[in-house]
């Protein structure tokens, strides 16, 4: 199998541009399926979950014409529902964004089919509010067969008020796309305010839909008979600039992290200046040095403009390499999103986990193991562990991590790493904790 094989101990230095946003991508991608005519999509990254959304897409009739490896012009005019073949299905339930399929469909056809979804295994993730939200817009829905299926109640959904009794990024996507060509006004009461949101209703009203108020916590949409085409440019990956942020504070070293927006690393470049690394912001850019000795911090994710979830488990693994006392806590998922700390202790780390928190005593230096990757942020902490530690890190089941980070070999290579992808049997001992669902 492959595995990333990692010669710690090297500074970063250098500059590295940062992809297209995921998570605005996953979103994106399954909303071009109500839009009649050419939708061209710029600055998307090139990783696995979005190949499986374009193919899924193909598999509806959609056209799509890669431009360039980080655009493609997408025509849906002609897509269809009901002709997946299961092995796309199987493919499909991998990622968790999956589930967009079901607002899209619903905007589109008045009806929807699509697969449970899969994604990272960190605990239990329900789908009620989206679900909630959707049969208040009309839609029946039943379950069966580990399939969703909805049907519009006269074909058409119809605007209405929804309340989230939690701040979700799925559930106030999956509403918002639906709603998008709903019949009348929509308004989405306490919703998530994640910049992937603010880029999906960017995307919307660029191919002629009327949604306002996304990076607030209302969101109100006034429906449209259907999207037309048009371009648009995709916001780059908030979480993929501040893991690159955290490998240079674990590593050491200096970084230009380009092709940025610096206001949606506030919350890193923060923490990360209380640990002794220097952040400069720039337009576009921000830099990023350290040279003395990490200092000790604690944290606790919050919805966005909170310290992000998705950047719990690389904040981690710097802070294992902060002598001194830290407690990092889990404040969006509430199993505490824990599973990969068996792994850095596999290296040296010296963590305990208590409900929500995990209590950190920093080390001076980690050393190399072979670790797994529980999930994808959990894999890039092991990379970033990697990096930092003294001596051969192997990292198995990369596969999670390609799910969401563009080329990090090339990049981080490219930084000065001594980082290798190849091709070898593995030798990892399986801790029951750390099992992905895909
Ligand atoms: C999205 C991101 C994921 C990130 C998470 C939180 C995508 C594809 N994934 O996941 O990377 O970790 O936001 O920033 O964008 N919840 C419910 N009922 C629901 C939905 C969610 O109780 O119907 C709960 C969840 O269990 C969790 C919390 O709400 O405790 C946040 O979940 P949510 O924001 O929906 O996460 P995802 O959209 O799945």
């Amino acid at each position: 199998m492959e595995k990333y094989v990692i010669q710690g101990g090297k500074p970063l230095r250098g500059t590295v541009e940062i992809s297209g946003a995921k998570n605005a991508a996953v979103a994106i991608i399954p909303a071009a399926i109500m839009v009649r005519g050419v939708c061209r999509l710029e600055n998307l990254p090139q990783i696995s979950d979005t190949d499986t959304l374009l193919h899924t897409l193909t598999y509806m009739g959609a056209k799509v014409n890669m431009i360039n490896p980080s655009t493609v012009e997408l025509d849906c005019t002609h897509v269809q529902m009901d002709v997946l073949p299961e092995d796309m299905w199987v493919r499909t339930r991998k990622i968790r964004a999956s589930y967009y399929l079901i607002g899209a469909m619903l905007g589109r056809f008045g009806r929807a089919r699509t697969t449970m979804p899969g994604g990272c295994n960190f605990g239990v993730r329900p789908i009620d509010q989206h679900l909630k939200g959707l049969s208040a817009l009309g839609a029946d829905i039943s379950l069966s067969g580990g399939f969703i299926n909805a049907t519009a109640k006269n074909g058409r959904l119809t605007g209405t008020t929804v309340y989230l009794d939690k701040v979700s990024v799925g559930a106030t996507i999956n509403i918002m796309i639906a709603a998008a060509t709903a019949e009348g006004r929509t308004v989405i009461e306490n919703v998530a305010r994640e910049p992937h949101i603010v880029d999906l209703a960017n995307f919307l009203n660029s191919m002629g839909a009327d949604v306002r108020g996304a990076g607030t916590d209302v969101i109100k949409i006034r429906g449209v008979k259907q999207l037309h085409g048009g371009t648009y440019a995709l916001i780059p990956d908030q979480i993929e600039a501040g893991t690159y942020m955290a490998a240079v504070a674990a590593a050491g070293g200096a970084v230009r992290v380009a092709n940025v927006i610096p206001k949606h690393l506030e919350c890193i470049s923060s923490k990360l200046r209380e640990m002794n690394v220097e952040v400069e912001e720039g337009d576009d850019y921000v830099l990023v040095r350290r040279d003395g000795p990490l200092h000790p911090t604690n944290l606790k994710t919050k919805p966005y403009p909170g310290f992000p979830t998705d950047m719990q488990p690389q904040m981690t693994a710097v802070l294992c390499c902060a002598p001194g006392v830290s407690v990092v806590t889990e404040g969006v998922w509430n199993n505490g999103r824990f599973k990969y700390v068996g792994e850095l202790k596999k290296m040296g780390a010296r963590i305990e986990v208590e409900d929500q928190s995990a209590f950190l005593q920093g080390v001076d230096r980690l050393t190399g193991a072979v670790v797994r990757a529980c999930d994808l942020r959990a894999g890039a902490a092991m990379v970033i562990a990697g990096l930092a530690a003294r001596g051969e890190t192997k990292i198995e089941d990369i596969v999670y991590i390609e799910r969401g980070y563009q080329d990090i070999v090339g990049k981080f290579r490219a930084l000065g790493a001594d980082m290798r992808c190849v091709d070898e049997p593995d030798e990892a001992q399986a801790d029951p904790a750390c099992v992905s669902a895909g």
